[in-house]
């Protein structure tokens, strides 16, 4: 086993996990908005990582003439299935592959693909795409989402400061230390963090435009080296972190003060919660690394003013 963290994606084979994504009205509406300003009648598009379907058949919907519904997982057959109940057969073909290996017979004019995880770039899903966009994007094709950023903000995270008392606590007569010790080695997902939780003036980790990143870039790590200052005295528990993606004019954000997605917020938790006065300086160093297909490993590090600095590692949670 690769460690306590490593997600398992094959869940994307199961519909429980789809269904979570399909039950998202914020996340699905904007690609729908999305699609509708970015297909035009005719158009030939390329769905990458298809899931159940859905994008290809707004695709169709939107008037695409052909659309390549690319999916690695068995869900496939599902996709099949949606596509046949919606009568689309005849515009929307299915097509068991990774995107990597997949073969079209046409280049396209659109490629859509939902690669988001909770900071973006975190599925890993990027670099297929932007290999797949100059593999098979048309001259002057778009993308969609067209450009995703990263964000990032010192925060409290409630949730954390109960868990972690918990843990601390010696419940049903066991020593659960190890597991408050495993869980600050880890990137805590679908955190309820709100703008109120924030102490400082949040700031973007990187910004990313898929239709000119060099896909050399994609493969890389992605990092962020950023200093804030707080803005008020408060608890201070992790760094909170959030994507801001633009489909094509039609915004998707998990961010603090938009509508609650299925992402929530991603947090990378400190070893503890200290209190920070109003204009504490924090410097931040984040690292979001490749690992494999569906998955990354992050490294973060914290200095509060002029302490000692803290060091957390996704891999750290190995033994
Ligand atoms: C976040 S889900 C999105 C599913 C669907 N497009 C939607 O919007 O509901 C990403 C999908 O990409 C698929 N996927 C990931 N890597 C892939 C690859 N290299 N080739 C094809 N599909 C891939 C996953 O199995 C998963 O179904």
């Amino acid at each position: 086993m690769d460690g306590y963290t490593t997600p398992e994606w094959g869940a994307y084979q199961e519909l429980s996990l789809h269904r979570v994504m399909l039950l998202d009205r914020v996340r699905t509406d904007a690609y729908r908005a999305a699609i509708e300003r970015g297909v035009r009648p005719g158009d030939v598009v390329l769905d990458i990582g298809a899931g159940t379907g859905i994008l290809s058949i707004l695709a169709a919907r939107a008037g695409a003439s052909t659309v390549y519904a690319v999916e690695r997982t068995r869900i496939h057959e599902f996709a099949q299935d949606l596509v046949e109940d919606n009568e689309l057969e005849a515009r929307v073909r299915v097509i068991h592959s990774d995107i990597e290996s997949v073969t079209l017979p046409e280049p396209v004019d659109v490629i859509v693909s939902e690669w988001m995880g909770g900071i973006g770039v975190d599925e890993n899903l990027l670099a297929p795409v932007l290999q797949a966009r100059d593999r098979w994007l048309k001259p002057g094709g778009r993308m969609i989402p067209a450009r995703v950023a990263g964000w990032l903000a010192p925060a409290h995270d409630r949730e954390q400061d109960d868990e972690m008392r918990f843990w601390a606590s010696g419940h049903y007569g066991v020593d659960l230390g190890l597991v408050a010790d495993c869980t600050t080695q880890e990137h805590l997902w679908n955190r309820n963090v709100a703008p109120a939780d924030l102490l400082a003036e949040p700031q973007r980790m990187w910004d990313l435009d898929a239709h000119s990143l060099p896909l050399a870039q994609a493969e890389k790590d992605f990092t962020a080296r950023l200093t804030f200052v707080t803005r008020r005295p408060g608890r201070f528990n992790g760094l909170a972190a959030w994507f801001d993606a633009d489909l094509g004019g039609v915004r998707l954000t998990n961010a603090p003060d938009a509508p609650d997605t299925h992402w929530g917020r991603f947090v990378f938790p400190l070893d503890d919660t200290v209190e920070v006065d109003a204009g504490t300086r924090i410097e931040t160093e984040h690292s979001c690394d490749p690992a494999g297909p569906g998955y990354t490993h992050h490294r973060w590090a914290v200095r509060i003013g002029d302490g000692n600095w803290q060091y957390h590692d996704t891999r750290g949670a190995v033994i």
